[in-house]
């Protein structure tokens, strides 16, 4: 059989408001041509996020029903911690109400003026985060992650010589740790290879650098290794997940991706000292440790949905789906990335619009336009997410020059085993249209922008 079908059946379902193009182009202006401003019911598709989006299983349903709500030493917790543990044969579990929370721990007590981190590529809110300790947050995105449109197994890579180079420039006391994201959600949702993630490995412990892993899609990136890197086929995921984690001295994860949660997340590790501190401050921002900011049930759902993630049905059909979209989109001749990603599909948006130069944002008039011809809700990955404006030095002034991202993308995310094959046919064509006639999309500017993570608040509006 060559049809690989969702492994789930359909129980429970919610209905899709459907409105017409006109409707859709007011809702647009009046959102300020910003997704995140939208209300979902106005969203016939929404791939905005893979991010809480989550159909949970009638397993984690009847787990919530056990949900113990005590504040301290609840049953649910130590569910929910050995789940952690196991996976991860990390001892000290943190729980944290979602991922940017346990990033928001850890850079608060590691971060500071004149520290580095390094990484394949931080997710924008672990970016924020560093950042807003003060730190800076570098990215070394192997060459190959650099390339949308090229296909290489692991693009999620991180470039090991960029990082040795910049140990030795900075030194590595001022390097309070190295994270590598799995899968790289900013870097189109690429897998990192074992091998890499074990040559980083050498090379913090070299230079006595902590090593954690933004651990949200670590199911998704196991299957990768399993599907595409020697030695691998015969292991299981979780044999792979495993070794992957044995490489890394802690983690922050969002329970939002492959934990199937709709809140939730932690960090895991395995210093002790490390683990006091960042409780004595969860105390403060979160809660009791046993909860830290989840409710019972939601530490029950995250424990049934870590294991769940993990059958290799489930990843195999995830992976496929996503692989499905990618493939129709490349045979109608849409700049994708290639190859497929984990979570999404990302659209070159930089190729796809090249009429639009990147200060009228590409990426997010991609976005506006695939919401009015079709209703679909996406994101743009690009200079409105990632851009700056040029400082004094870097030849700015006030009329604010921007630099621009490294990719303009937009990103479909795919909410797990929540849409099904006609809704994907659907999305596809929608996409092929507005490919066909991408010389009406117009660039758009921004009117108004918060210092921070501006793409989730900015109001833009057709360039003049
Ligand atoms: C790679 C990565 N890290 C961290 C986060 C932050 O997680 P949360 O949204 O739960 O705060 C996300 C969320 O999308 C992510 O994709």
């Amino acid at each position: 059989m060559k049809t690989i079908i969702e492994p789930f059946k359909i129980k429970s379902v919610e209905p899709i408001y459907f409105n017409t193009k006109e409707e859709r182009i007011a809702i647009l202006e009046k959102a300020f041509y910003n997704p995140f401003l939208i209300h979902s019911a106005d969203v016939l598709i929404d791939l905005l996020t893979d991010s809480g989006t989550s159909a949970m299983s009638s397993n984690q349903w009847a787990g919530m029903m056990q949900g113990d709500e005590s504040y301290a030493g609840s049953p649910s917790f130590f569910r929910f911690e050995e789940a952690v543990q196991q996976i991860t044969g990390m001892p000290l579990v943190i729980p944290t109400h979602q991922g940017r929370a346990a990033e928001k721990i850890l850079f608060s007590i590691l971060g500071g003026k004149g520290k580095y981190f390094v990484s394949n590529t931080f997710f924008d809110t672990t970016r924020a985060n560093i950042e807003f300790s003060g730190a800076e947050a570098i990215d070394f995105i192997c060459e190959e992650g650099n390339h949308p449109t090229t296909p290489a197994p692991f693009k999620g890579n991180m470039d090991t010589e960029a990082l040795k180079l910049f140990i030795k420039e900075k030194g590595a006391t001022n390097i309070p740790l190295c994270m590598i994201t799995v899968t790289n959600n900013s870097g189109g949702g690429q897998p990192v290879s074992m091998q890499n993630i074990r040559d980083v490995k050498k090379i913090c412990v070299e230079h006595q650098i902590p090593l954690f892993i933004d651990a949200c899609r670590f199911a998704e990136n196991s299957y990768f290794i399993k599907l595409r890197e020697e030695g691998y086929a015969s292991k299981s995921v979780r044999e792979i997940a495993y070794e992957l984690f044995s490489y890394a001295d802690g983690c922050t994860m969002s329970a939002k991706k492959d934990a199937f949660a709709n809140i939730g997340g932690f960090l895991a590790m395995h210093n002790e000292e490390l683990a006091m501190q960042c409780r004595n401050l969860l105390v403060i921002t979160e809660g009791f440790p046993t909860y830290g900011g989840l409710a019972g049930r939601d530490l029950e759902a995250i424990a049934i949905g870590l294991n769940e993630v993990m059958d290799e049905h489930y990843l195999q059909y995830r992976i496929r789906s996503i692989e499905y979209l990618t493939n129709k989109l490349i045979d109608a001749g849409v700049p994708v990335m290639q190859p497929a990603g984990g979570h999404a599909v990302y659209i070159d948006a930089k190729k796809f619009l090249n009429h639009i130069p990147v200060d009228q944002y590409p990426g997010q008039a991609l976005v506006a336009a695939l919401y009015v011809h079709g209703g679909i809700r996406s994101v743009e990955i690009g200079s409105l997410m990632f851009g700056k404006y040029a400082s004094p030095e870097e030849g700015g002034d006030e009329h604010q020059k921007l630099i621009p991202a490294a990719l303009e993308l937009v990103r479909l995310a795919i909410p797990r085993r929540v849409y099904t094959q006609s809704h994907i046919d659907y999305v596809s064509e929608v996409i092929i249209e507005v490919f066909q006639n991408r010389n009406e999309i117009k660039g758009l500017i921004i009117v108004e922008e918060a210092p921070m993570l501006r793409h989730f608040t900015a109001k833009l509006k057709p360039a003049p």
